[in-house]
């Protein structure tokens, strides 16, 4: 018998051995931690269960049949974060450069067909160079089949990609189908085809770090949604991220203690807005004030930063926060603001999490750069989004809110269960100076008579009461009560269940 455990023992130690201690010293050197390591920190203290630690590739090809690893460059398995079950799986950078074998494949698919059977959120730790060159069109169907999981689970449970290390191929398409992706600054990569073949086919010379390094991915293309320092602070930070999603999207979002009072006051909101209407001011101070214990987990801050998104809670139950950013670009939509807002919203929705937006916005960037970058369809994304969003939806306009973007941002017309304005508010198609100028141009030339009607304009315009006549805006609140007045909302709007028409699915602008 004792042979038998024996052997049990030396069998899990060559799995956990991976590549080899000389290609864990290499990983520990460039600052990255090994598959284990990751799993080990992701999960509450000895929760990890481990499956197929015993699997092995079936190739044959280029002399494979010699150098079979257990594990096969991929942990996989479940365990809980602060005691909800997570399923996750950690590429092996040391075994084949955690490359993607048919067998790793099968590993990686049988724990997303799990994570969709209990329904519970999936994790992914990448670290690896896409399809195992060696088994050629096996592992092409490999990728394949975890593809098209990741797209039968999108909607159902939360899935999340974290890049740790340089990742190619099919090792980014998957996370780019996933919900959240985060990267670790300065050892993680993603491109579909890496600087030698760029400059073999393009002849551009270019390093990982700048053809797909986490600022590039963080600032410019918006792929990742955050970056962080190390492994450890990413993991850690992956461990807050799951506190706030649920579990699926028919599960409701978590609850967890919170020692707030709702009905806290913040004073200082009542003079956040500056009294130059084009003088700016900082809209993450409002949510930080609004959340409980000003906890915020922001996504994508370092892309398009003239929008806000992230989750904090109210009650203790996750909201989303979507807020123009009034400190950058005037907090205009453009393009990216819109695209960034848009996925934000439609996974709040799928998943059930109810959206709380703070409007100032100026209205749609103009110029060629935004129009030929296709704005209207980008800007119909967020448009879209918002309409086809059936969780609560509280909206309150801090200050502007002109033209098509007023429309946008969670308007009244458009699905805004409760719809507040600060007595800031100015809600009207276009700024005082450019509606003065277009429909009293004959007066363009008389000083007194353009600065009579501005005023005339701003009195009756650029206030929240005109559309708090027709019942858009369901109340003019205070500032400083604003997080009593979301929270009685989000209260009220707890069994809120709104209806689609059945179809196959709609068609989102793309
Ligand atoms: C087999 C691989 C491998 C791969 C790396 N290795 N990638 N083995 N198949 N795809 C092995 C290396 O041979 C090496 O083995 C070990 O992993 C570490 O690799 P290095 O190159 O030494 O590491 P590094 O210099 O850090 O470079 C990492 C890398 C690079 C950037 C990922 O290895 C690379 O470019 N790999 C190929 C990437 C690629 O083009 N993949 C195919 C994508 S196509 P030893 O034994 O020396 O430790 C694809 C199709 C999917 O994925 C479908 C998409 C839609």
């Amino acid at each position: 018998m004792k042979d038998i455990l024996d052997k049990l023992e030396e069998r899990r130690g060559r799995a956990r051995a991976g590549g080899g201690q000389a290609r864990i010293d290499a990983q520990h050197k460039r600052g990255k931690l090994t598959a284990r390591e990751r799993l080990e920190l992701l999960m509450d203290k000895g929760s990890f269960e481990e499956f197929d630690m015993f699997v092995e590739h079936r190739s044959a090809e280029f002399g494979m049949e010699k150098s079979r690893i257990p594990g096969d460059g991929v942990v996989t398995g479940w365990g809980t974060v602060n005691g909800r079950t997570v399923f996750a799986f950690a590429k092996d950078f040391t075994v084949f450069g955690g490359s993607l074998s048919e067998a790793h494949a099968q590993k990686i698919v049988k724990i997303q067909d799990m994570a969709m059977k209990a329904r519970a959120p999936i994790i992914g730790l990448f670290d690896a160079g896409g399809a195992r060159i060696q088994e050629g069109v096996a592992a092409l169907g490999g990728y394949g089949e975890v593809f098209k999981r990741n797209v039968i689970a999108s909607g159902v449970i939360p899935q999340i990609s974290v890049i740790m290390g340089p990742c190619a191929g099919g090792d980014v398409y998957s996370p780019a189908m996933t919900d959240f992706v985060f990267m670790v600054r300065d050892t993680s990569y993603m491109f579909v085809t890496g600087p030698d073949v760029v400059k073999t086919v393009t002849n551009e010379v270019v390093t990982a770090e700048e053809l797909g390094g986490a600022a590039v991915h963080t600032t410019k293309s918006g792929i990742a949604d955050g970056s962080y320092e190390n492994d450890v602070e990413c993991l850690l930070q992956m461990r807050r991220l799951l506190d706030f999603l649920p579990a699926n999207s028919e599960a409701g979002v978590p609850e967890w203690p919170s020692h707030d009072d709702l009905e806290r006051e913040e004073k200082s909101l009542d003079t956040l807005i500056p009294d130059n209407p084009n003088k700016p001011y900082d809209i993450k101070e409002l949510i930080l004030k609004i959340a409980d214990e000003g906890d915020f987990f922001e996504l994508q801050e370092a892309f398009a930063k003239n929008i806000v998104t992230g989750f904090g809670r109210i009650a203790g139950r996750s909201v989303g926060f979507v807020a123009n950013q009034p400190i950058v670009l005037a907090g205009v939509l453009d393009i990216d603001a819109s695209r960034k807002a848009a996925r934000f919203v439609r996974f709040c929705d799928a998943f059930g999490i109810p959206i709380v937006t703070f409007v100032d916005v100026p209205g749609f960037l103009p110029g060629t750069n935004q129009e030929y970058g296709a704005l209207i369809k980008h800007g119909a994304k967020l448009l879209f989004a918002y309409s086809q969003a059936t969780v609560p939806l509280v909206t309150v306009i801090t200050r502007k809110a002109f033209g098509g973007a007023y429309d946008v941002m969670a308007s009244k017309h458009i699905g805004g269960d409760v719809n507040y304005a600060w007595p800031t508010a100015q809600i009207a198609v276009m700024g005082a100076k450019g509606a003065v100028e277009i429909i009293f141009r004959a007066d363009i030339g008389d000083a007194k008579k353009i600065a009579a009607r501005t005023r005339e304009y701003e009195d009756r315009f650029l206030s929240p009461f005109a559309a708090a006549e027709r019942g858009y805006i369901d109340d003019v609140i205070m500032p400083r009560a604003t997080r009593s007045r979301i929270a009685k909302a989000l209260a009220m709007l707890r069994g809120k269940r709104v209806e689609m028409p059945a179809r196959k699915h709609d068609n989102l602008p793309l």
